[in-house]
């Protein structure tokens, strides 16, 4: 019995806790079974009372107005665009612009993902949602407030106490990949078209006349700006953001601040390696002034403002057969999940291999063997499975199910505390050693020149190497024996292995294969400790404290450096002599062979040593360069941006990428007017012409390699 509209409205608070729960912060804690039956009660009761309807009521996001056409509304504060950067130079371009603009005033910077979604504003008057536009042309926008009535996570009524009198929140309307791959499905069941992506899609939805069509269309919405406010609490975005947040807006995910803009630059390639992790599409990131004073200052141009830039990534995507899913283990025991695919062509490259991540992505993706998959490649990450055309489905696949067994050593798999990862833990796993040996010769870790795949597989099925340190133990007379080895390969091996003794700290450190410790975090925990005692000492709150080492990776190194089977490792490698103190350059000599034709001379250096533009990183790095006896190198590539194109010979890209870093330049993937130079490599495709057409300088491999003091 219903006797009270107060008791109607406790039912619509009742429903908006839980369209909160669900959408903002994606933890109902009702069944969709539960939320519809609280639905259908309410819709019940205001047909029976309709002197009760209310215009906020969540009843009302279901419209039924048909409109005519859309009205023509000024925004109060024009929607500007915003300034894209396509490498790491330009982006750093901009940030010196804003410095320059704001001298001595210290920039806090905000990183936010790029949703790519259709951009809309949403006005509050106080806290009832009152209407939405369209960006249009930026001054004027098109009136959608009955479209956007029907996105869940649009709030009609804000949660706290409204922010301000009014309220402009500007942000995305966007669709999740897993709701559009379903969508599709249904429409390709009712035999009806399917829509080509998210973005197009939401575009159509939002300019539907009639919301009814909208409101079966599942649109989500990210808030990722302040537009017309006055008396806002906030001086920041972070701060801004989480206001939004509290107040029932879902705000875009993984807003990061940072207090320089190198620290927001390094985030970049963090984020783009987990761009997988995301359900919806990102074209980029977008750097922003943090404080609000700061903007003001810094204006706009006619088109953007000041204080914000996008850095967009290239990704390029095709659809495919995926053949079957193999899962392999990888040197810290993951065991992964990789598809076979038939081979598809991706801006410009064969792919026939993609990253599938993990068994719960497989899960929630529903990837079946047979289906018909969307592979992306963006940028440098390896192709990976975005979704699944479910539309394409025409038969009954079977679902996939993850080994319980480790392939290789068949020991249980087991699943990561509160992670996504399974597991082989047996130490013992071949599959596990080889992997990791295989990395410790590798070029960016001990450089053992010879010891290939094929060696390392005999080495360990002859049961000579079970650790590290046993590569050091090897003799010419046992390595002699192997198949396709004579003496003299194998006298070389072994002195290739010793020479790789004195590779350095920060190379050891990536070497020993610790879980969440790569290259970066290496070569800053060498930097920090200078040698390996020090960092044995050192405990998790001294390594949490280190810049750029988040609480994971502190964890992870004091556990292995804690544990008996880290220490053997350890004293193992330093019984057999290998060194343990930073070395000058991360770099090793014999990484490069000088070929026969290269005249390497220095006539062909094209930038000099850069002294007065020394960041302190390098200059640290330089001095202790002078220390070091033979290992001296400048920073040749001091902040010049380089583009490496086409197929190269001697370098493999990670190498050549690395020897960029070493020598202070940056490797971007985009050639722009701010590119300082091309490596051109043959079949150089659009990154070539590009760069001819920009009249930015090409060089080739050879010239490269010759600019670097290399033996
Ligand atoms: S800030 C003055 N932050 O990208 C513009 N924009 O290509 C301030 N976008 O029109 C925008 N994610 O619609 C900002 N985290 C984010 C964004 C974002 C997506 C859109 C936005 C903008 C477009 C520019």
């Amino acid at each position: 019995m219903i006797n009270s509209a107060k008791q109607l409205e406790s039912l619509r608070n009742e429903i908006r806790k839980h369209d909160r729960l669900y959408y903002v912060e994606a933890s109902p804690d009702i069944s969709d079974f539960e939320y519809d039956k609280l639905m259908s009660r309410l819709k019940e009761l205001e047909r029976q009372y309709p002197e009760w309807i209310t215009s906020d009521s969540p009843t009302r996001r279901i419209g039924d107005k048909l409109l005519g056409d859309f009205a023509t509304v000024s925004h109060r504060v024009p929607m500007l665009s915003i300034e894209n950067t396509y490498s790491i130079g330009e982006l750093r371009e901009f940030a010196n612009r804003v410095q320059k603009n704001l001298p001595d005033s210290p920039i806090e910077w905000v990183a936010e993902p790029k949703v790519d979604g259709v951009a809309a504003s949403l006005i509050f008057q106080n806290g009832a949602f009152v209407q939405a536009l369209t960006r249009g042309n930026g001054r004027q926008g098109d009136d959608i407030t009955n479209n956007a009535r029907t996105i869940r996570d649009v709030p009609l009524r804000l949660t706290s106490a409204a922010l301000t009198e009014t309220l402009e929140v500007r942000g995305e309307i966007y669709m999740t990949n897993t709701d559009f791959a379903k969508l599709n499905e249904r429409q390709a069941a009712k035999g009806a078209a399917v829509f080509a992506n998210t973005r197009n899609l939401v575009a159509g939805s939002i300019k539907q006349l009639d919301p009814k069509i909208c409101a079966e269309r599942p649109l989500r919405f990210f808030a990722h700006s302040v537009g017309a406010v006055e008396g806002l609490h906030a001086d920041n975005e972070m701060d801004f953001l989480l206001e939004l947040q509290a107040a029932g807006i879902s705000v875009v995910p993984h807003v990061r601040k940072f207090q320089s803009f190198d620290a927001a630059v390094n985030y970049c390639e963090e984020f783009v390696e987990n761009l997988h992790c995301f359900d919806f599409e990102i074209d980029g990131l977008v750097f922003k002034v943090n404080r609000f004073v700061q903007r003001e200052q810094l204006g706009s141009t006619a088109k953007s403002p000041r204080w914000a830039a996008a850095y967009k990534f290239e990704k390029y995507e095709a659809v495919t057969k995926l053949k079957e899913i193999r899962v392999q283990v990888g040197k810290t025991g993951t065991v992964t999940p990789v598809a076979e695919l038939e081979p598809a062509s991706i801006a410009g490259t064969t792919v026939s291999r993609a990253s599938l991540h993990n068994a719960e992505e497989i899960e929630r993706k529903d990837i079946r063997v047979g289906d018909f998959v969307v592979v992306e490649k963006a940028g440098k990450i390896i192709p990976h499975v975005v979704r699944v055309e479910l539309h394409l489905r025409t038969e009954e696949l079977p679902e996939f199910h993850f080994p319980t067994n480790c392939p290789e050593c068949n020991e249980p798999l087991s699943k990561d505390e509160g992670g996504v990862y399974i597991r082989c833990t047996n130490i013992e796993c071949p599959a596990q050693l080889k992997e990791r040996i295989r990395f410790f010769a590798g070029r960016s870790a001990m450089n053992i020149d010879g010891l290939g795949d094929k060696i390392v597989e005999q080495l360990i099925h002859k049961k000579y190497v079970r650790s590290f340190g046993d590569l050091y133990r090897l003799t010419v007379e046992q390595l002699e024996k192997l198949e396709r080895m004579g003496k003299r390969s194998a006298d070389k091996l072994v002195a290739a292995i010793n020479e790789s003794k004195t590779r350095g700290l920060s190379r050891l450190l990536n070497a020993l294969s610790i879980r969440h410790i790569g290259a970066e975090t290496a070569d800053i925990l060498a930097k920090h400790f200078q040698n390996i005692d020090s960092l044995l000492q050192a405990e998790f709150a001294e390594l949490e404290q280190i810049d750029m080492i988040g609480q994971i990776a502190a964890e992870s190194i004091a556990e292995f450096f804690k544990s008996p089977h880290g220490l053997a490792v350890v004293e193992d490698l330093k019984s057999v002599g290998v060194t343990m103190t930073a070395a000058a350059s991360s770099l090793p000599r014999n990484l490069i062979r000088k070929s026969q034709t290269s005249s390497a001379s220095k006539s062909t250096l094209l930038f000099d040593v850069e002294n007065d533009k020394k960041s302190d990183e390098q200059n640290q790095e330089q001095s202790l360069s002078q220390n070091a006896e033979s290992d001296a190198f400048e920073p040749i590539l001091a902040d010049k941006t380089i583009v490496v194109t086409g197929k190269l010979e001697r370098l493999k890209r990670d190498e050549i990428e690395r020897l960029i870093k070493d020598f202070g330049g940056h490797a971007s993937s985009s050639v722009s007017k701010s590119t300082d130079f091309v490596v051109a490599g043959a079949d150089a495709g659009s990154k070539l012409t590009k760069a001819k057409e920009l009249g930015v300088p090409i060089i080739s491999e050879e010239e490269f390699l010759a600019m670097l003091p290399l033996e």
